[in-house]
């Protein structure tokens, strides 16, 4: 029988036995862009996607060298970052891989630990622990490398009754479109180089205690064209998913070769953000200029009763409603989700969102991974890079 498919936050708490906890971590704290313009990108993500104004940094609050929008949607905060002066190494970062993502924050309740077993393990160093303090209390903030030039900074933020950060003042804004029912990270993606994914599994497996919970070859990831393999590794508590995926040889450019020729190496693909009511997230989205894949052919939509099963019984959905706004549907033995794939959102064909709605599935959508693939190669194929 359909069990429960109320929409799920952490679905998959506690069920990683494998997994090991020298390293508890509380969820996604932040995700920290560099971007060429932070004021406009800002503006761009409130504006486009519902963020809130939240907290800021820069001349006026004695920052010199760089200035940080930090905004805000339910537990999601994004912080946009750019360099003040031509000294500042933000800019070689910028130069080199364009606007991307250079922080991943995991929140937990010791930094120092989190940094001390890691960095034993083999992670490289990006700072040591170091404590920052205000009127509201203080930080403890420590990072360590993972692919590219991407680094997680573990955040203790238990001494802390601030809004974001010490050096961080609140940011209010007259300026405050509605948020658009982003509600959390569900999960973030990596794109590494050729034969590059196994070393990452084992990373996050070794150094992080992660496990490997999902794999998927290029036989079951693969068009006519292009190939690519993918592993999804999970923290313990399942709050922290980083599929990882790397090219495989194929007729044609993978995406993620594209990706990799424009960010000049590994990085952040995308960021999936959950919503509870995918209809009207993607509604609203649209109607703020938000362009996203171009939807699947009919027979896409034709196939979902066949394609769901028993899951159908429960679909609240209308499938001529989810045509309309090309809303992808995929299901596991668990429930079903709803997907949807953004355009990059830089002019470089790097980072883009996923907008998910999870009906209790665990998965990432693999039976929509072709139509998804399909529909990025038409889009790969107007920019010259198949
Ligand atoms: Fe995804």
């Amino acid at each position: 029988m359909a069990k429960d498919l109320k929409s799920v936050d952490y679905g998959l708490e506690k069920i990683f036995e494998g997994a090991q906890d020298f390293l508890p971590l509380l969820g996604t704290d932040y995700v920290e862009f560099y971007v060429g313009n932070a004021k406009q990108a800002a503006h761009f993500y409130k504006t486009a996607f519902g963020f809130q104004s939240y907290a800021y940094k820069g001349l006026e609050t004695g920052s010199r060298d760089e200035v940080s929008y930090v905004v805000k949607q339910d537990k999601i905060r994004l912080v946009f970052t750019s360099p003040l002066n031509s000294k500042s190494p933000i800019n070689d970062h910028i130069v080199k891989h364009g606007d991307g993502v250079k922080v991943v924050a995991l929140w937990v309740d010791d930094a120092r630990s989190a940094y001390e077993e890691t960095t034993k393990r083999g992670a490289k160093s990006y700072c040591e622990p170091f404590v920052e303090k205000d009127e509201q209390g203080e930080t403890v903030r420590a990072g360590i490398y993972t692919y590219g030039e991407t680094v997680h900074m573990f955040v203790e933020r238990k001494n802390y009754d601030g809004a974001f950060l010490p050096g961080y003042r609140v940011w209010e804004s007259d300026y405050n479109p509605s948020p658009t029912g982003l509600k959390y990270v569900d999960h973030m993606v990596g794109n590494v180089g050729w034969n590059q994914m196994n070393k990452w599994v084992k990373f996050y497996e070794d150094v992080m205690g992660f496990v490997n919970f999902l794999s998927f070859d290029d036989k079951q990831i693969h068009t006519e064209y292009s190939a690519l393999m993918s592993k999804v590794m999970s923290n313990g508590n399942g709050r922290i998913k980083f599929p990882i995926n790397e090219p495989a040889e194929a007729a044609k450019k993978s995406q993620i070769e594209e990706y990799l020729d424009f960010y000049e190496g590994a990085g952040v693909q995308h960021l999936a953000l959950a919503t509870d009511d995918i209809i009207k997230t993607v509604a609203q989205l649209k109607a703020r200029g938000i362009e996203f894949l171009p939807p699947p052919p009919q027979t896409y939509y034709d196939d979902i009763p066949q394609r769901l099963g028993e899951h159908m019984k429960v679909m609240k959905e209308d499938i001529e409603r989810l045509q309309e706004l090309s809303i992808l549907v995929d299901a596991d033995e668990d429930g079903y989700l709803l997907q949807i794939f953004t355009k990059p959102l830089q002019d470089r064909p790097t980072l883009f969102f996923e907008i998910i709605q999870r009906m209790g599935a665990k998965g990432f959508g693999a039976g929509n991974f072709k139509a998804l693939f399909e529909s990025i190669e038409r889009e790969q194929a107007q920019r010259g890079t198949l």
